[in-house]
């Protein structure tokens, strides 16, 4: 069965195609903006016009959705610019809608990026922790305005228990409960996102995430979280990171069989561009090879910082 091409692909039990893509896009402030990330080759934090841009050229390749993360101007301790109605993935979700109405537009909801001391929730001040149920609220706010400014799905990453059913019943009380939720189900306190912080500028200022994201040796409790997200509303689920948690994803997809999203991480897309910049290896091949192994194990949907080049390879062929 493996003698000719056309075979291996009669044979062929998975395929990876660009419907399952969704490209993750840094939004600031300004004009004609375009500022590289360092630490991630071919990703940049963009002005709202240019966010329209990239996303134009993935769309036009077949991409048919985006997942936008904002860098404000401004950040205090209760993360105002997040459920600003001015705001920037407000004012980004905005325009994308507007001009490319056909794009399914997805925000991350978080705290993070928007609060001065970097974590994803309200933090105590005398004991230095991310206080779980006070955050609740802001969470719910900021996903409601960003169903306000045309959002397709919200997309919440805090890992604070309790925020589905907090996000759902808020957008439900304000007509909005047609916005589906893609919930951050089970977010691993990882490592492999070094990069990100340095692209969301979203870096803690003190300590770790560890008090609310996952342990990574932990996968019991993944299916947990995953159960309790589901039963607050979630309509899909997420596991992330993608490649060390193939085996989370495919237990997901296996118990719940809920549309389940894979995230492959910025360090997973930074160790093949630096990889591959040395001549090392073959950024087309184990790109897709990586994201095939994905869909294998179950992940319907991928977010991947290669999403353009992915469908612009996937339109060439083989
Ligand atoms: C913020 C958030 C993070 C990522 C997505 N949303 C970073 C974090 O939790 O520190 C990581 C994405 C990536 O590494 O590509 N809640
Ligand atoms: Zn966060």
């Amino acid at each position: 069965m493996r003698q000719s091409p056309v075979l291996r692909r009669m044979v062929q039990q998975n395929r990876f195609t660009a419907d399952s893509l969704i490209l993750p896009l840094f939004a600031r402030f300004g004009k004609k903006l375009r500022q590289p990330v360092g630490s991630m080759p071919g990703v940049f934090q963009l002005s709202p016009d240019e966010v329209l841009k990239e996303a134009e050229k993935a769309h036009a390749l077949g991409v048919p959705a985006v997942i936008l993360f904002g860098i404000p101007d401004k950040k205090d301790e209760k993360a105002s610019g997040a459920y600003a109605t001015n705001g920037i993935v407000q004012q980004a979700v905005k325009l994308l809608k507007k001009e490319l109405p056909n794009l399914l537009v997805i925000t991350d909801v978080c705290l993070c990026e928007y609060m001065s001391h970097g974590h994803c929730g309200i933090v105590h001040k005398g004991r230095g922790q991310v206080q779980n149920d006070p955050s609740l609220q802001l969470l719910a706010r900021t996903a409601l305005s960003h169903a306000e400014a045309g959002v397709d799905i919200v997309a919440p990453s805090d890992m604070m228990d309790g925020r589905v059913a907090a996000i759902r019943t808020l957008l439900d009380d304000r007509n909005y409960a047609d916005t589906p939720i893609l919930s951050y189900a089970a977010k691993f306190a990882s490592a492999y996102y070094g990069p990100f912080r340095e692209a969301a500028e979203s870096t803690p200022q003190f300590g770790d995430r560890r008090s609310y994201q996952m342990d990574p040796a932990n996968s019991d409790e993944a299916m947990r979280e995953v159960a309790m997200d589901l039963q607050e509303g979630a309509d899909m689920v997420m596991v992330k990171p993608a490649l060390a948690y193939l085996d989370i994803l495919h237990r997901v997809k296996e118990e719940f069989g809920y549309p389940t999203a894979a995230y492959a991480v910025s360090g997973e897309y930074s160790m093949i561009k630096a990889a591959a910049a040395k001549g090392w290896i073959d950024e087309r091949a184990v790109t897709m090879e990586t994201l095939l192994s994905m869909k294998r194990a179950g992940a319907d949907m991928v977010i991947t910082y290669s999403a353009t080049d992915v469908a612009g390879w996937l339109r060439e062929g083989r």
